[in-house]
């Protein structure tokens, strides 16, 4: 079976680890690509050493640009790779221009597509992730899903159900893998971190950093929370830019318990979120990394395409402006989360059932083109109707997707 792997930027890197590593141990050797989207040593380069993921077979170096000339470029770049490898999937993962724009490319050669982290909607079309989520899940071929609100969304937009596989969540199996090797991280010590005695704080979407009012709202929190708890606050390059360039900076560098660093390595991050007292963020992994890991998160938006963080997990919603932040801080205070239900299949084997499904499909597909009945995997191990059902985790429903072979645990 030959499988290309596309990644693109940070956020693909970890959920592109346990992908390969599990194509590896069943003997099928995929095609790494990497866009380029992301390529600075702390924003790409540092991830593949510590997550041991092989070098990229190919590098698109598209790099930044807008949203359309990015877009564009990764599909030229593409394009050629597709025609030349020829594979039996293309795998794409999360919600980044480069998926999109690699899914696209693929549909349109008729090479079967597979979606990893497919389903998740915040229903906010100004984010460009969720214009990324639902093109891809569009024109992909195979659905893997991290969390059941994934599997409503997709039946709602009309996505047949023998193409919808929940399975679990990759970026979790990473987190599992290395979550002993980050606790010989010496970030803590290095920046004189007290165990829960701190916040950490990541923020990079357009709309709370392109902002100057947004911007300036978030940092009027910072500065009110640090002087209950010190703050670390690995910059994102965007971000880092954008504080300079709306005049912020100097505010930012003047909170005497706020300490900024470059953006961190896998282990060290993780090491600084497991020791923290909250995390404030706007990202979407990290939600489901801290409830993963019991740590208080508030996410700075109105709203979260992993629904399953607010319900089992230890995410709250803070919105963007001070004030609202500033209350669901005091409200976090006041009323930390107790322990909370694991989501289902968060076990770090998602990526072995997300390689046995590829096979599956690949083999069925070769049966139907031999004249074969069209049965097998994809007509069998589709998600049945009681899925519906399992928002929030039912461990019958769970089993009754087992027994219908949707997935195996
Ligand atoms: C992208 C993803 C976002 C993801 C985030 C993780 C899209 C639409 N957005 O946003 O979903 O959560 O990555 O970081 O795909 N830059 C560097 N070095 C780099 C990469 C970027 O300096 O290695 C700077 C450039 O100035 C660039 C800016 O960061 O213009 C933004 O990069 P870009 O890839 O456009 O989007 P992100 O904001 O990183």
């Amino acid at each position: 079976m030959r499988v290309v792997c596309v990644c693109g930027a940070r956020p693909n890197f970890m959920k592109v680890a346990p992908l390969v590593d599990a194509l590896h141990h069943a003997d099928i050797h995929p095609t790494l690509v990497h866009t380029g989207q992301h390529y600075d040593e702390h924003m790409s380069r540092c991830f593949f050493e510590e997550l041991g993921i092989p070098r990229p077979d190919i590098n698109l170096g598209v790099g930044s640009g807008s949203h359309a000339v990015q877009t564009a470029e990764v599909m030229r770049r593409f394009e050629p790779v597709c025609l030349e490898t020829r594979p039996d999937w293309v795998v794409v993962v999360g919600d980044v221009n480069s998926t999109m724009a690699c899914a696209l490319v693929a549909a349109k050669l008729n090479i079967p597509v597979a979606h990893v982290e497919a389903g998740l909607r915040s229903f906010d079309r100004t984010m460009p992730e969720e214009i990324n989520r639902i093109v891809a899940d569009s024109i992909s071929d195979l659905l893997f899903v991290s969390e059941p609100s994934g599997v409503e969304n997709l039946r709602r937009e009309g996505i047949p159900d023998e193409r919808i596989r929940f399975v679990g969540n990759v970026m979790i199996d990473t987190l599992l893998r290395h979550r002993e090797a980050a606790e010989q991280s010496a970030i803590r010590e290095r920046l004189g971190l007290e165990p829960r005695g701190y916040v950490a704080v990541t923020l990079h979407r357009p709309s709370n950093v392109d902002d100057p009012t947004a911007l300036g709202s978030i940092l009027n929190a910072l500065e009110n929370i640090s002087a209950e708890l010190p703050i670390v606050f690995p910059l994102h390059p965007r971000t880092a830019a954008n504080f300079k360039r709306f005049g912020l900076g100097a505010r930012l560098a003047g909170l005497p318990r706020l300490i900024r660093t470059e953006p961190l390595g896998y282990l060290d991050f993780l090491s600084l979120m497991a020791g923290a007292a909250a995390m404030l963020t706007d990202s979407g992994g990290i939600q489901e990394e801290t409830t993963i890991l019991g740590v208080p998160c508030l996410t700075l938006r109105d709203n979260t395409e992993r629904p399953i963080t607010l319900t089992s997990g230890t995410n709250r919603l803070a919105g963007t402006r001070a004030e609202t932040i500033l209350a669901a801080w005091a409200d976090m205070r006041a009323n930390p989360l107790s322990a909370r239900m694991m989501p289902e299949l968060w076990d770090g084997r998602a990526a072995q059932r997300i390689v046995r499904e590829l096979m599956a499909c690949r083999q069925a597909r070769t049966a139907t083109s031999r004249g074969a009945p069209r049965m097998g995997p994809v007509a069998e191990r589709s998600v049945p109707p009681t899925m519906t059902g399992v928002h929030g985790g039912s461990p019958d429903a769970m089993a009754a997707v087992v027994a219908a072979g949707g997935v195996e645990s």
